[in-house]
């Protein structure tokens, strides 16, 4: 089923194929655990490209890739000619030829493709400005995991919506049909073309969507609440300030908790947060806006519904189960 695909965007995989994905990532999960080895990808070469910064992505394929028996080879930005002195595409065809996999992280969702188009080996997107697939699966194994079904459950995401983890969010919790709410400011609500395919698929999966700018309304009984960074990596930080004025009022505070009048309701994050002045980043923000935390606060980030860093370890587990599928001989 999975054999020689790519893993570009949710969008690519029916209902099915996403929930064996997200079942075998438990599997995976238990044979770590457990200590039973699973060397799908003995012997295989794998290509990690990265643009951009990472910390979970590059370490999850990382150790994933080790655990499955495969070698990886990191090149950081600047470090290939990728696009810069030669072509995506002569890249590709260099890489395919030499590696058996190639993961990228990067700017354009067309850079991906291109890559996919001419490896001749399953490439797996790390993240671009448009998708965020590989956190998906490990996102809701982490919902699954917790609330044992996707059936009649609700996922409300709070914050920049118009960003990649969002759309995504909106795009898979549809397919797999999970109801999905989204409290943004008007202005930072999905794009309607991402609205528009989300709707779609929901009709089909019975998944409920709602796009608003009331917080309330979003977040109440809702089963999980989510949020992501106010600015993306590779945004100009010339956004900053109009994003904290707009997203101010869509923290994830304990107000917001309470909100969801939902004592079982689970906290997730995606990482890297803005919860207190522990980074260089945070630190900045504070002397030149004079806030200490921005799309969540520290008390609900360390509280008693957060599954931030179960959802953290997940990712390991989820991009081993979308490397072993493309490329072992398991099925
Ligand atoms: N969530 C996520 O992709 O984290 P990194 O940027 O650290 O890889
Ligand atoms: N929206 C964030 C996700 C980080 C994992 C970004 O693109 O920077």
């Amino acid at each position: 089923m999975f054999k020689g695909k790519h893993f570009l965007k949710t969008l690519d995989f029916t209902k099915k194929e996403l929930n064996s994905l997200i079942d075998f990532t438990g599997e995976l999960k238990e044979k770590k655990k457990h200590g039973i080895p699973h060397p799908f990808l003995k012997g295989k070469n794998l290509a990690l490209l990265f643009e951009k910064p990472s910390t979970r992505t590059r370490s999850a394929f990382c150790v994933a890739a080790n655990d499955l028996g495969a070698h990886t080879d990191y090149f950081g930005q600047g470090d290939l000619h990728l696009g810069v002195k030669e072509s995506i595409e002569d890249t590709a065809k260099v890489l395919g030829r030499m590696y058996d996999g190639i993961e990228f992280r990067g700017y354009h969702q067309k850079d991906v493709e291109t890559l996919a188009q001419h490896a001749n080996v399953p490439v797996w997107n790390g993240l671009t400005n448009e998708w965020h697939p590989t956190q998906m699966i490990a996102d809701f194994y982490t919902m699954k995991e917790n609330w044992g079904t996707f059936k009649s459950k609700t996922l409300t995401y709070v914050g920049d919506a118009r960003n990649n983890v969002a759309h995504d969010l909106l795009i898979t919790g549809a397919t797999l049909g999970v109801n999905i709410r989204i409290a943004a400011p008007k202005s930072l609500q999905p794009s309607s073309e991402v609205q528009l395919q989300a709707k779609k698929i929901a009709q089909m999966n019975e998944s409920d969507i709602l796009i608003t700018d009331d917080l309330q309304q979003a977040v109440y009984q809702t089963d999980a609440l989510y949020t992501d960074v106010w600015f993306s990596m590779g945004e100009d930080q010339s956004v900053i300030e109009d994003r904290i004025k707009l997203l101010s009022p869509y923290c994830l505070n304990q107000s917001v908790i309470e909100q969801s009048a939902n004592s079982n309701v689970i906290v997730l994050h995606c990482l890297p947060a803005f919860h207190d002045l522990n980074s260089q980043l945070s630190k900045q923000i504070y002397d030149k806006y004079g806030i200490s935390e921005m799309e969540i606060t520290d008390e609900v980030f360390k509280g008693a519904h957060s599954v931030i860093f179960e959802q953290s370890e997940n990712r390991l587990h989820s991009i081993k189960a979308i490397m072993a599928v493309t490329l072992g001989d398991l099925f």
